[in-house]
């Protein structure tokens, strides 16, 4: 039983933005060249496919991929894109669920580790893919860094999108190590706005190397985005590349 909240068939449906965010070419392109190269010439596994905006490209590539997804409805919407022969995908856990195969790459972006809201699950995660990687393959995890370096004592929210048609916030419990990101969005011009909330857990880059070591994975690489960009203090995410030793 996970922790994660269940993505519905109304987010699956309002999920791709056909060729804007996340679903630009300024975005997917250099996501793809990352992980075509980290694939090499094996096979690589998707945790938390969603409806494959990385992995329809990534495999249109030449990479052969899998995915697990614990959204049916998400699954539903990838398979509208591709087929279960070209692109199969399991239902399940990502913290738990194996498929059949060895892979160069397994990768988890877009925050979603995060969508695993304990410590122990989180943990577990890395454990799976480990399992799932041939000696010398990677793990490759895209996640922010928490952002508590914006909060003043006494504060527990900070904005991250104030505009016309969206205003976005994250609210942060400390102690529970809990982030909800709120989202208010006007979709037509009724002046009505559609609420929506997740849970996240986050933990810092640091505490992402630890559950790599229990895993029996090392750090080979932290950068600040899909262009290589060095990691520093001032980066607001992190894509941190693992290793299991050949
Ligand atoms: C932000 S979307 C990312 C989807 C895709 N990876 C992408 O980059 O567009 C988060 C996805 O994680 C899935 N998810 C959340 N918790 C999960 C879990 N425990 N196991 C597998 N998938 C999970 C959700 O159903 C959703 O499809």
């Amino acid at each position: 039983m996970t922790s994660s909240e269940l993505w519905s068939r109304e987010a699956a449906e309002r999920y791709d933005t056909e060729e804007t965010g996340m679903f630009s070419a300024a975005v997917v392109g250099p996501t793809v060249d990352f992980l075509a190269e980290l694939a090499g010439d094996g096979p690589a596994l998707e945790f938390a496919i969603g409806t494959g905006r990385v992995a329809v490209p990534l495999r249109r590539r030449g990479v052969p991929v899998t995915g697990i997804e614990l959204s049916e409805h998400m699954a539903a919407v990838l398979r509208r894109k591709v087929d279960e022969e070209t692109l199969p995908v399991t239902i399940g856990d990502m913290a738990t669920t194996v498929v059949p195969g060895a892979f160069t790459l397994v990768y988890l972006v877009y925050n979603t580790i995060s969508n695993l809201l304990t410590q122990d699950e989180q943990v577990e995660c890395f454990r799976n893919a480990a399992r799932h990687l041939l000696p010398g393959g990677r793990f490759v995890v895209e996640l922010g860094v928490p952002p508590l370096r914006f909060l003043p004592p006494g504060q527990t929210a900070v904005p991250f999108d104030v505009s016309e048609r969206h205003l976005g916030f994250d609210t942060v419990d400390p102690v529970a190590q809990l982030l909800v990101s709120h989202h208010f969005t006007r979709d037509g011009d009724d002046g009505r706005y559609r609420r929506e909330a997740s849970r996240h857990r986050y933990a810092w880059p640091a505490e992402l190397d630890l559950m790599a070591r229990l895993a029996g994975l090392e750090l080979e690489r932290r950068v600040a985005d899909w262009d290589g960009t060095p990691f520093t203090q001032d980066s607001g995410k992190h894509i941190s590349v693992w290793h299991k030793p050949a």
